[in-house]
């Protein structure tokens, strides 16, 4: 093992360190990965209810802020991360044994007019005062300074404490360095996934950042719930992914039901009257949402009102989180949709690698871009990598029509609009088995082998039924909505992306096949030149639109695709990548 894979390992180790693991409710299961969706995003919040974030001058802030923190109740982890403002800043994400110590920690916090109001401790600002778990660790007056060091020495040793920065996903030299490190394509797509996934913290932060939301509404209304959706809890997220999340103001009675006390209570709330349009009504409650978190709420700025799209939606900025929100209150299918993807990721391991690699294979080439537009989105990407393992001659993955089919009646879930969200959760209902036995690397170049056949002018995807369909109106792609089966999820691309996505997925094909067959590189050569899934991810920046000249189109057999005779004469003429990282 070379020293850099060495550093990656202890990278994923320290980046997820858990400094010691407590018994509470939820961990257990979690550390043997056997959580269902509903108990894996309850687990994360209430950890999020056990959790403060302070800001620190550095890490050497740590034994004080550990020693000053316990008198509080037990510490059971502690993570150190930075955020990159004008200078460096140090936040210290506290973990304690009890949602009741995080709360006396936070009731205890003072508040103080200097010391408010800017992340860069300039103290310029005075805001109002404000519950939130983002506190400050000020420094101790000169008196209580001195007693503070006498009383550090007795105690405790405080927890071992690593400085790695893990919200950052690794640099692009960092990441070329390590696959070029790596002993084969398959261990390249492994080492991607787990490099790049987001992490521990990465979720921790945006459980955080939903739990600020909830409780900064919750006198008004006791019954909300902010819940984070899309990549940050399927498992398809990434380091630095933005955070989805859903605020509703019935969340906690839609989702537990009213207790038997209160549902029998003869005492009933008087409410305002809804106005007779749901979504005017929605969109001026956001409105009203949006400038209490512009105003009030400690961290967050750049607060945006996307208020006339599909789903309105108010993005906002976490300075305390470095992290993008964005946050909708009429989108619940969004969340059952992550449960499903959350589903399909934990039935097989190679799901989420091989989602990763294609994602990261389409915005190298330019495929996907940050910005909404005609091109296609990472979430309909996931999709075709969802229907691809659905087609295949031995499917990994079940057609969602046979999750509804044997779902039961603990499973029925209908939104508020009357969408109709109901589908198995338990996988051994649907009594689904894959035979499948391809290695990782076969099935990424299955996948460009099936999309560059693909007949996007005439049919369209549908994971529900697992096969193509006809398709129903003119849209460049039609993937079939899984939950609002009426709508095409990409409604966006246009003609020209879509050709763009069939020539590219020819090309990395072509590519692929041959390094899969490139097996003359020496370990030195192969440390020192771009090799494997290296030569698939281009520089987005400088990628080309290469003309199709030498794709000859012709039937492809799942079981012919490694078979030499055939792919000899399907190898194209050297592909001149110029600008190839
Ligand atoms: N979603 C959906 N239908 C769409 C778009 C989105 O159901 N047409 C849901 C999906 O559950 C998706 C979530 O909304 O996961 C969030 O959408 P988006 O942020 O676009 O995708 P992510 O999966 O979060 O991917 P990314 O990391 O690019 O944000
Ligand atoms: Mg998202």
């Amino acid at each position: 093992m070379n020293t850099l894979m060495r550093r990656a390992l202890l990278l994923m180790h320290s980046r997820t360190y858990c400094i010691k693991q407590y018994a509470v409710a939820g961990t257990e299961a979690a550390a043997k990965g056997k959580l269902n969706y509903e108990e894996f995003i309850d687990s994360r919040h209430q950890q999020a209810q056990r959790s403060i974030v302070v800001q620190v001058s550095s890490e050497k802030s740590y034994p004080e802020l550990y020693n000053y923190c316990s008198r509080f109740g037990h510490i059971v982890t502690v993570q150190h991360y930075c955020v990159q403002h004008e200078d460096v800043l140090h936040y210290m994400l506290l973990e304690y044994a009890s949602a009741g110590e995080a709360t006396a920690a936070i009731t205890s916090s003072a508040y103080n007019a200097e010391l408010s109001g800017s992340s860069s401790g300039s103290g310029s600002g005075c805001g109002v005062p404000v519950r939130s778990p983002f506190l400050w660790f000020r420094a101790a007056t000169a008196g209580a300074g001195r007693r503070g060091q006498a009383k550090l020495a007795a105690n405790h040793k405080a927890l071992p404490l690593s400085t790695i920065d893990g919200t950052r996903p690794p640099t692009h030299d960092y990441l070329q360095e390590l696959l070029r490190g790596a002993n084969s394509i398959e261990q390249q797509l492994q080492l991607l996934y787990d490099q790049t996934r987001l992490n521990d913290l990465g979720v921790r932060m945006r459980f955080l950042a939903a739990l600020q939301v909830q409780e900064s509404i919750s006198g008004m209304f006791p019954d909300a719930l902010a819940q984070p959706f899309g990549s940050s809890v399927n498992g398809f997220g990434k380091m630095g992914c933005d955070l989805d999340l859903i605020l509703r103001f019935d969340g906690k009675t839609t989702a537990n039901g009213l207790d038997s006390q209160r549902e029998a209570s003869r005492l009933i709330y008087h409410t305002k009257e809804n106005l007779s349009n749901g979504r005017s009504q929605t969109q001026r409650q956001m409105e009203c949402i949006g400038d209490v978190l512009h105003l009030f709420l400690p961290g967050v700025c750049h607060v945006r009102r996307i208020l006339q799209a599909r789903v309105p939606i108010i993005k906002y900025h976490h300075e305390h989180l470095d992290l993008e929100v964005d946050l909708s209150m009429s989108n619940l299918t969004g969340f059952y949709m992550s449960e499903l993807l959350y589903m399909f990721g934990e039935l097989d391991s190679r799901v989420r690698p091989l989602t990763f690699s294609v994602r990261r294979w389409a915005q190298s080439c330019g495929l996907t871009n940050p910005s909404p537009g005609r091109w296609i989105t990472n979430f309909s990407l996931t999709c075709l990598v969802m229907f691809f393992m659905q087609q295949l001659r031995q499917p990994i993955l079940p057609a969602i029509g046979a999750l509804a089919k044997a779902a039961s009646a603990t499973d029925i879930r209908v939104t508020e609009d009357g969408i109709n969200c109901t589908f198995a959760r338990d996988m051994e209902r649907v009594g689904f088995q894959s035979r499948n036995t391809s290695s990782l690397s076969e099935l990424l170049l299955q996948f460009f082998e099936f999309y560059s056949q693909f007949d996007f002018h005439n049919r369209a995807i549908s994971l529900n039924e697992g096969r193509a369909l006809a398709k129903p109106d003119h849209s460049a792609m039609y993937i079939v909505n899984p939950l609002e089966q009426l709508l095409n999820v990409s409604k966006n691309v246009s003609l020209e992306e879509c050709e763009r996505l069939r020539i590219e997925v020819r090309n990395a094909a072509w590519m692929l096949e041959s390094e899969v067959e490139n097996t003359t590189l020496t370990e030195s050569e192969r440390r020192e030149q771009s090799w494997g899934l290296l030569n698939l991810f281009k520089n987005p920046e400088k990628s080309v639109i290469r003309p199709n000249m030498f794709f000859k189109p012709r039937m492809v057999e799942v079981s012919d695709l490694f078979d030499k005779s055939q792919t000899a004469a399907m190898t194209p003429p050297a592909v001149n990548y110029k600008n190839a990282t």
